[in-house]
Order: structure tokens, then sequence, then C-alpha cells
């Protein structure tokens, strides 16, 4: 099996025109430059010889034919607003170019690749859809509620790309030995340490509240500070309470992020009616995510009546932390070194498709550096050296799987 290091990069480059701004993408869920990315990738999977298609939840899904066993290998196409041109990409094309050159070579082993985009990974409308709905997580009721930041839900977004009513893909277990997913770090360890592989041994539990405040328009000019009801000032309060309240509690990997914040009216000459804060919080511990949770009711209840604002959090979104399993991260580690280059085994502060596979079948996933660190952001880059280390080490860690069954 012999990879093409240049197609992977023209396929990844190509990849990046689909909603591309300077140097990253704008390629949110089921917008018009995400489906074209979608059928280009299922296209490509086609011409190189998978059983491809795009199913009822958006998941473009290529299966090696003739084979009973399969390693599936794969991360998501859409990015968050103005992201990176490889945060998902870069896992889902490895995917693909390994399938290629294994069918391109003559297929000798029975192994298969399978190759998978997962849908709306980052969440325009609901965090990791695309892989809850392979594994059986994904209900219709869970569809009907999903919505994005304009109000619009995921059935309309479903149908209006036309993929709705189609078969939802499931994973086999029978058929897929272990799930591979190659990713960009995200984050400036591996370059600061001198590492080029990181094997990632868990994924962090992720949390998000609101905290919303409730209070009463007034003229901003006219009324007297001590007779407004100021649902913006208590918020800005309750926020710095609560970044107190985490520094108690915290562990050393917590991390924890005001994300989204709105004022309503939300004019200048208007006491606000209304404020409320997305918080969102981090950690490899689910205890340590329940204190935080804690200390987000507790700044609610402290703040709640003061100065005439009600004050509640509400929970959003709650996903529990993940292991990767131990021998398929040892076949990854073993990779590297066969390869001459250095590893670190760390856990992955970012969310990715591979904590829901995990619950289910023999997952791991490999990272490599991204240059300063960046990510979620147009500057993310990673060198092209690094991006061709990682599909060797993710070719040989299949090699060693195929080995073994
Ligand atoms: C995914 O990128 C996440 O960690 O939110
Ligand atoms: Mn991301
Ligand atoms: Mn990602």
């Amino acid at each position: 099996m012999q990879i093409n290091y240049l197609r992977l990069l023209a396929d990844l480059r190509r990849l990046a025109k689909f909603g591309q701004v300077g140097r990253g993408v704008h390629r949110l869920s089921f917008t018009p430059e995400d489906r074209e990315a979608r059928h280009w990738l299922l296209q490509r999977m086609t011409e190189a010889g998978l059983d491809a298609q795009i199913d009822g939840i958006g998941n473009v899904y290529g299966q090696t034919k003739g084979v009973d066993k399969a390693v599936l290998v794969g991360s998501h196409t859409d990015s968050v607003p103005n992201g990176g041109w490889l945060d998902g990409a870069m896992g889902v094309l490895y995917g693909l170019e390994i399938a290629r050159a294994r069918l391109e070579a003559g297929a000798r082993t029975d192994l298969g690749i399978d190759v998978i985009s997962f849908a709306d990974e980052e969440g325009t409308y609901r965090a990791l859809a695309g892989s809850l709905s392979f594994c059986g997580h994904l209900s219709e009721a869970d569809v009907e509620v999903a919505t994005n930041q304009q109000g619009k839900n995921l059935r309309e977004a479903l149908s209006e790309a036309g993929y709705a009513g189609r078969p939802r893909v499931t994973l086999d277990p029978s058929r897929h030995v272990a799930y591979l997913e190659g990713h960009i770090e995200q984050g400036p360890r591996l370059e600061t340490e001198g590492k080029k592989i990181g094997i990632v041994t868990g994924i962090v539990g992720i949390r998000r509240c609101h905290v919303t405040c409730t209070g009463q328009a007034d003229h901003a000019g006219t009324t007297p500070m001590h007779l407004r009801k100021d649902a913006g000032s208590a918020l800005i309060k309750c926020c710095h309470d609560l970044i107190q309240r985490f520094e108690q509690v915290r562990s050393p990997d917590s991390v924890w992020n005001f994300g989204h914040i709105v004022f309503e009216p939300g004019a200048g000459n208007v006491v606000p009616s209304s404020a409320r804060v997305l918080v969102e919080f981090r950690d490899v511990s689910e205890a340590t995510l329940d204190r935080m949770q804690a200390e987000i009711q507790a700044a609610a209840a402290t703040a709640n009546g003061q100065g005439g604002v009600g004050v509640q959090s509400t929970e959003l979104i709650r996903i529990s932390p993940a292991e990767m399993d131990a021998n398929l991260a040892a076949m990854i580690e073993v990779a590297a070194r066969g390869r001459g280059v250095p590893s670190l085994r760390m856990p992955s502060g970012a969310g990715h498709d591979a904590m829901v596979l995990t619950r289910h079948i023999p997952t791991a996933m490999l990272f490599i550096p991204s240059i300063g660190g960046r990510s979620h952001d147009l500057a993310e880059d990673t060198d092209a050296a690094d991006i061709c280390l990682g599909i060797d080490v993710l070719a040989d860690t299949i090699r060693s799987i195929n080995r073994k069954i």
C-alpha cells in the first residue's frame, strides 16, 4: 500500500475551497458550501472504488466492497464559523487516501477501510449529530429539537439539503473492528514539547449552560441607578462571581469559556430587560464537571433577586468524558516509534466523534502538531511534512491491526 502524499495534499486543498475564507473555511453544517463539499467527497469516494452514499443525517460514508471486516477511519468536514482548513477535514481525507491506496495495491488483505465524514460535529445544530446517529443515539425527536442560532431546526435543514427521508447508516460491530481518527492537535503541547505525534488517552467531557437574567427595560438616561432592574449588569456580576468560583473547584485541566452573550433589547440608551450568556466548561473528570456545574447553580441562586433581577441557569449539553482504547493507543505509539519520531500521550481538550464511537468499538485518535497551537480560527495550519507523517503513522497502525486479526 503506497500512500500518495501529493494526492492527499491536493485533496485537502480542494476541500478547503468549499467555503474558503482567506486560508481557512467558513463551512457551517448544511449550508450550500457544506453540501457541495459533501457532494465532492461522495464523488471522490466513488472514484476511489468505495460504495459511497450520503445518508439521512448528512453523513458521507464509503464502504470497501467485498469484505466482511473493516477499520472505520474518519472525522468531519463541517467547520466552526471562520474555522481552519484541517479541523476534521484531515481525518476524513486520511481515511480516503488510505482506502484508495489499499485498493490500488490490489487489496491483498481481507480487512477493508470504510471512510466516514460525520455530519455536524461542530454543533451548528447538534454537536456530534452524525456520530450519534451512526451509533444509534440520535432519535427523530432529537432531530426535531436541534436548532441553529437563527432558530432553524435540523429537520428543515435536512429537508433543504435533500437528505431527509434517506436511510441512516449505522455502525456494524460485526464489521467495524475499530475506529481511527487522525486530527490536528488544535493546541500548543506537541509543538512546545517538540513531539510529532500525540496519542490520545481520553477526551474531555463537555457541558454547556445558559445563565439568564431577567429585569426590566427602562430609559438609560432618566432612570436613577437605584431604581433599575438591570439584567445586563446583573449578568456581568454573576459571570465575574462564576469565574472566581470555577477557580476554587477547577482541576489543572479544567477550562471554561463564556462564548456567547446577548443583551436585549440591545441599545445604548435602554437598560437591558434580559441578558443571557452561554457558558461551556470541560474536564476529563465527571466529578470536576459536577463541581463546576454546582458552582453555576450557586452563582445563579446567589444573584437571583438582587437588584430586582431574576437569575437562573439551564443545562443545555452534557457529554461525558471518554477513554480511548489502550491497545490501539499502544499500536499508534509503536507505529510512531517505527517512523523514528517522538510521541506524547495526552488527553484531548477538544471534542471529537471518537468520543461517541469509543462507547461501542475499540477507538483511538492520533494528533499531529498545530502551528502556534492555533485552531478554530482562519489562522489554523500544520506543516505539510507533519500531515504526511500523520497518515504514515495511521497507515502503519492499520497494518498492525491487520496483522492482529
Ligand atoms: C470541537 O471542535 C469542540 O471541541 O468543540
Ligand atoms: Mn472543531
Ligand atoms: Mn474537529
